[in-house]
């Protein structure tokens, strides 16, 4: 499982493309027991076959596994294979995307540091840096997401790096990833984006020069809605940096999982080009109804960040919020009559769901404060699917007629 195929250029002068790569990366052409399958090593120990095995792996650094939070081939071919994808030189995998943030933010912070952050950026994420850090003597700023000039003025002496993400939830605001390596650069601090609602397929922030990319591997990247999963990908020295605290901190992706995201990557550059194709023409549909009142999708005319999410991104996900007119009576009796469109929070999976977002994740804000946020009674982030989209444009016709 040494090699990854983009590797392997003695088959072949041209790179396998991107759609190969995320069925072939990361394995080698001699498979375990000729098994066609990644095998799942449901094994916590590994073993020595003697004292000189022992003394070639600790002394003389010969590759072995020793122990399951230290690594485990099902993992690490996931690793290879989303590297691959992303143009990283590394990825370590982890048992979900929180755990991937957290442990990357942990390995490559000290006590006196300062981060800085968009607003728009995961709430969870915000929550961890902005109550959680600031116990340790970090401090953090946080930013309106867009605003570059506060951006370039939020950063001191002792600022680490800046976080944000592209494209962000529930509006599908994009980061001009340009704008940012500049302000990067000329004040010598670290970037981190959190790329999971635009997937390798549809960016790769690498490709910017952004130093450290996050995904929430729970959504497109294994794409059925049965698994937990986060990776980060960047170069190898920051990579090694934060695979040490992972061994301490622990949050490994199980092997059955790392299986599951396996399988999921061999359909994923299929998935997200029917999420991208769907979700445009959802879009477009959403516009044009009478009770709608306003969409937000990155590759829509209308959204006030289309020409950089064209310019710098190659699909505008499968991800499109949209408010409809009428009050919170209104918004209720359209979720309820929706038949194929399932009521749920996450996105990336291959069923389409749909969340209220004043209702699910800011039902403990009032009215005002979700308000003061941008977030009406009225929004609704769709997370397209990958059934037909006139199915789903039916779904949501029948139900905005109601
Ligand atoms: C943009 C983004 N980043 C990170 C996360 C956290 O990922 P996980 O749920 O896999 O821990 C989420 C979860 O919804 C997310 O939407």
């Amino acid at each position: 499982m040494e090699k990854s195929s983009s590797d392997s250029s003695s088959r072949s002068q041209t790179p396998p493309s991107f759609s190969t790569r995320a069925i072939h990366a990361g394995e080698s052409r001699s498979r375990c027991a000729d098994s066609m399958t990644t095998p799942i090593f449901q094994t916590s120990t590994f073993t020595f076959k003697n004292s000189r095995h022992i003394e070639e792996y600790t002394q003389e650094g010969q590759e072995h596994y020793e122990y399951g939070r230290y690594g485990n081939p099902t993992a690490q071919v996931a690793e290879r294979r989303l590297a691959d994808l992303e143009g990283a030189e590394d990825c370590i995998v982890f048992s979900s995307g929180m755990s991937a943030i957290t442990t990357t933010i942990l390995a490559l912070i000290q006590s006196g540091d300062h981060i800085v952050f968009t607003d728009d950026s995961y709430k969870k994420t915000l929550e961890f840096c902005n109550s959680f850090l600031k116990k340790f003597g970090v401090e953090c700023t946080i930013v309106s997401f867009g605003d570059y000039d506060a951006l370039d003025q939020a950063v001191k002496k002792n600022t680490r790096f800046i976080v944000s993400e592209s494209p962000t939830n529930p509006y599908l605001n994009i980061f001009d990833l340009v704008k940012l390596k500049a302000i990067a650069d000329k004040h010598g601090v670290m970037t981190l984006i959190d790329s999971t609602f635009s997937t390798p397929y549809n960016q790769r922030p690498i490709e910017f020069g952004i130093d450290l990319v996050l995904q929430s591997a729970t959504k497109y990247l294994a794409g059925h809605n049965d698994v937990l999963a986060g990776a980060v990908l960047g170069r190898k020295e920051m990579i090694d940096q934060i695979r040490n605290l992972h061994k301490i901190m622990g949050g490994i992706l199980d092997p059955q999982a790392c299986y599951l995201l396996i399988r999921g990557l061999k359909t994923f550059p299929l998935r997200v080009q029917k999420q991208n194709e769907s979700t445009l023409k959802i879009a477009h549909f959403l516009e044009n109804h009478p009770k709608i009142k306003r969409v937000y999708y990155p590759f829509l005319e209308s959204h006030p960040h289309y020409k950089i999410a064209v310019e710098q991104m190659s699909g505008g996900g499968g991800v499109v919020s949209f408010e409809i007119k009428g009050d919170l009576q209104t918004a209720k009796r359209f979720l309820d009559s929706l038949k194929l469109c399932t009521i749920g929070p996450s996105l990336g999976g291959v069923e389409t769901l749909i969340t209220h977002p004043a209702m699910v994740s800011y039902y403990d804000f009032s009215k005002e404060e979700r308000e003061q946020l941008g977030i009406s009674d009225t929004l609704f982030r769709l997370a397209v699917g990958i059934e037909e989209a006139d199915d789903i444009i039916e779904d949501l016709n029948q139900g905005l007629n109601q």
